[in-house]
């Protein structure tokens, strides 16, 4: 029996973990801890909170006394930590929330489970934390971190003391870090379920600079099943890439989702470029799947065929989403293209 803390599983990665997780182990104990932010949102877990094994705490990961009680009531061993301020257009407009949750909110996380001495803590990062890359290479474990925005600049920071916790005291810390996901339940601020929409919605798709910057994309059922991997089987201390071989260009990933949904191009509206914009980011994830086995299930062809669908049954989930705060974010973040 694991009794496993997991940070922000009420977001997009978090929650679908929760699910994976929950599915794939019966003799498992979950305790889902979340400040529900804007990003958080129990509705992700519908069905899943009827299961015994299941627990909710709101809590804000940055408050200790309110962790240190969850890790004491639920005799916690196993942690895997999610909860993290995650889009890059947000740390533009405003990074300390960032440095609060990602850096302070960690070392509160890493500080209680050392005091309660826990088996596993598994860190879930980013491959942002690499910075960019030109049009050759891909990132390893081993290149050096270089982080260009406030976001990946704070993961970083979490990063290294994760692994600092590891070297100095000895918390069984083991780390992960992922090219882009997608896959349903992915917040409406993020490219591939913010364009599915506004195409949805004939509304203008606003493409950053010339849309030739390039990502890695992974299905986030694949995210997970690696995880799960690291957290069973990987080594104390070290860290591993996961990725699935899947560079695209922005404005192709756009062309895709408006040809699926047989929407026209015209709808693509080329916007000012993001201060900062990493060009480029590949992923080699070779040591994962060498030395714990584990490699991508879904193809991209048919997982960004299924989001779309997801996407399009689950209008009343996205409509929720997207009122208050988020027409703030969406019209100080757009501008203009944001009033058409
Ligand atoms: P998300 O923004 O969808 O969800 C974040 C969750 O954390 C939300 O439920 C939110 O309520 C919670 N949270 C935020 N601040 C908190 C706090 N102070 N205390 C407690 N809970 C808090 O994020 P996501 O896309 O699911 O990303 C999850 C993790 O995976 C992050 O650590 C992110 O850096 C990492 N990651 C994301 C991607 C991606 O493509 N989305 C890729 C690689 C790694
Ligand atoms: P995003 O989903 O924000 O992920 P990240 O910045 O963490 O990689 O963006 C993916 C890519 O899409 C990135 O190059 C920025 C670009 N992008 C746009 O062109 N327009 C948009 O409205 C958004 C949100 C992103």
């Amino acid at each position: 029996m694991r009794n496993v803390l997991i940070t922000g599983g009420a977001g997009f990665i978090g929650s679908n973990f929760v699910r994976y997780f929950l599915a794939q182990h019966a003799d498992v104990v979950v305790v889902n801890f979340d400040a529900l932010t804007y990003a958080g949102n129990l509705e992700n877990l519908a069905g899943v909170d009827v299961d015994p094994r299941y627990h909710f705490v709101k809590g804000d990961i940055c408050d200790r006394a309110v962790v240190e009680s969850a890790f004491k009531q639920f005799n916690i061993d196993t942690v895997v930590h999610f909860a993290a301020e995650s889009h890059v257009d947000r740390s533009i407009l405003g990074s300390s929330v960032f440095v609060q949750t990602n850096v302070v909110g960690t070392n509160v996380m890493l500080d209680v489970a050392k005091q309660c001495g826990v088996e596993r803590f598994l860190h879930v990062s980013t491959d942002e934390v690499y910075g960019s890359l030109g049009a050759t290479g891909k990132f390893l474990e081993t290149t050096p971190l270089h982080p260009n925005s406030p976001y990946s600049a704070s993961k970083a920071s979490s990063d290294l003391l994760a692994l600092a916790y590891q070297h100095t005291y000895g918390l069984p810390v083991v780390m992960t870090r992922c090219s882009n996901n997608y896959g349903p339940y992915q917040f409406p601020e993020k490219l591939i379920p913010l364009m599915i929409i506004n195409a949805l919605n004939n509304k203008p798709l606003p493409v950053y600079g010339d849309g030739l910057n390039v990502r890695d994309w992974l299905h986030v059922g694949d995210h997970c099943a690696a995880i799960d991997v690291v957290l069973q089987d990987g080594k104390i201390g070290e860290v591993y890439n996961i990725g699935g071989d899947n560079e695209w260009k922005n404005i192709n990933i756009v062309q895709t989702i408006l040809k699926e949904l047989g929407k026209p191009e015209s709808l693509i509206s080329f916007v000012k470029d993001r201060p900062g914009h990493d060009r480029r980011y590949a992923i080699d994830a070779t040591k994962i799947q060498n030395e714990l086995g584990w490699s991508p299930a879904h193809t991209f062809e048919l997982g960004i065929k299924e989001t779309i669908d997801w996407y399009i049954r689950n209008e009343s989930w996205w409509k929720r989403v997207m009122t208050g705060e988020y027409q703030e974010y969406y019209f100080r973040q757009y501008g203009e293209v944001a009033k058409a």
